[in-house]
């Protein structure tokens, strides 16, 4: 039987960024330096299948340090960041810690921080509960950070304003795995409500979510069906399926591989897009590629926006062992 034909197009950038390049290394070296069992708090980049890889490897997943035992093992950060609560325990407890938080996302800590110590009050744009916000309202005292979640939550945080509150300095930083354009709607309500709040210098929304972000929405509105690969449980894999479905494609899936692929509304598509979340590894997209391969006839191309060339190294604690002695 022939197979129909299928045009493939391939975001790009998709996939891995520097961050979560550099925690998934920061696990394999402590590994083969150390030797398993590797400590994780939390999964170090929101993948199964990059969790269960590691894993396979040595590494032990915990949520809390409190899962630990007495130990000499490396204990590692996940690229979320964490409250400065957890370092302080970890230090406590003697632990070996190594902290893999993206730089970016550090960014944050640190803006939080100064907008704090120049008696700023901070609105923190982000969703509750995700360990990358856990982290950022974890850097300063309980009540310096305040959360909102859209832009109903700045209206009321305005509307219930006390006078003491509105005499207050403000500034507000922003998860950085957030939806660009929905950011901009709660940004632009914030700047209205409260005309003197702070703004940070750079946008705190990360270059890796921004640029997959504008990859998907240059193809979206272009194809029959498109694919996210990622976990259920990343913050920007699935802010990728959201901006899918605004930019036109009603027929967006978020896979974490291709045995997720619900087939029955793929049937006679002609076009399908496919990107993947910044902690989705490429191995999967090309296991994606070829289970479409099995059923239709592909023609693949890849349609890129942008280049990316952002590295950061390896933690310190790791940086110091592997540089040769002088
Ligand atoms: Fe960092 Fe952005 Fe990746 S914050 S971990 S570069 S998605």
């Amino acid at each position: 039987m022939t197979k129909p034909p299928l045009q493939v197009l391939l975001c790009a950038p998709r996939g891995f960024c520097a961050g979560v390049i550099r925690a998934i290394d920061a696990v394999e070296q402590a590994l083969s330096i150390y030797g398993p069992p590797v400590y994780v708090r939390h999964e170090i980049v929101h993948n199964k299948y990059v969790v269960e890889s590691l894993k396979k490897k040595g590494a032990v997943f915990v949520e809390e340090l409190d899962e630990i035992p007495p130990t000499d093992a490396p204990v590692i950060f996940s690229a979320h960041g964490v409250p400065k609560a957890v370092p302080a325990e970890a230090s406590a407890r003697k632990f070996f810690h190594i902290d893999a938080t993206c730089p970016l996302v550090t960014k944050v800590h640190r803006e939080a921080e100064l907008h704090h110590r120049r008696g700023h009050t901070i609105i923190l744009v982000g969703h509750a509960g995700h360990p990358e916000v856990v982290g950022t309202l974890g850097q300063l005292p309980d009540g310096a950070v305040i959360l909102v979640e859209n832009i109903a939550d700045v209206h009321r945080l305005a509307d219930e304003a006390s006078p003491e509150f509105l005499a207050k300095k403000l500034a507000f930083v922003t998860q950085t795995t957030l939806s660009v354009d929905d950011t901009q709607g709660i940004v632009e309500t914030l700047k209205l409500r409260f005309p003197d709040i702070v703004s940070p210098h750079k946008e705190d929304i990360c270059y890796a979510t921004t640029n997959r972000q504008d990859a998907v929405k240059q193809i979206a509105h272009t194809v029959d069906a498109l694919l996210v690969v990622g976990s259920a449980n990343s913050s920007n894999s699935q802010r990728l399926k959201e901006v899918s479905e605004r930019a036109g494609c009603k027929n967006s899936q978020l896979v974490l591989r291709a045995s997720d692929i619900d087939w029955a509304p793929l049937g006679d598509i002609r076009k399908i897009g496919i990107t993947a979340g910044a902690s989705a590894p490429e191995v999967l997209v090309e296991e994606i590629i070829d289970a479409f391969a099995e059923r239709y006839t592909i023609e693949v191309e890849t349609v890129a926006t942008v280049t990316e060339t952002m590295f950061f190294p390896l933690p310190r604690e790791l940086r110091a062992i592997q540089e040769p002695m002088a």
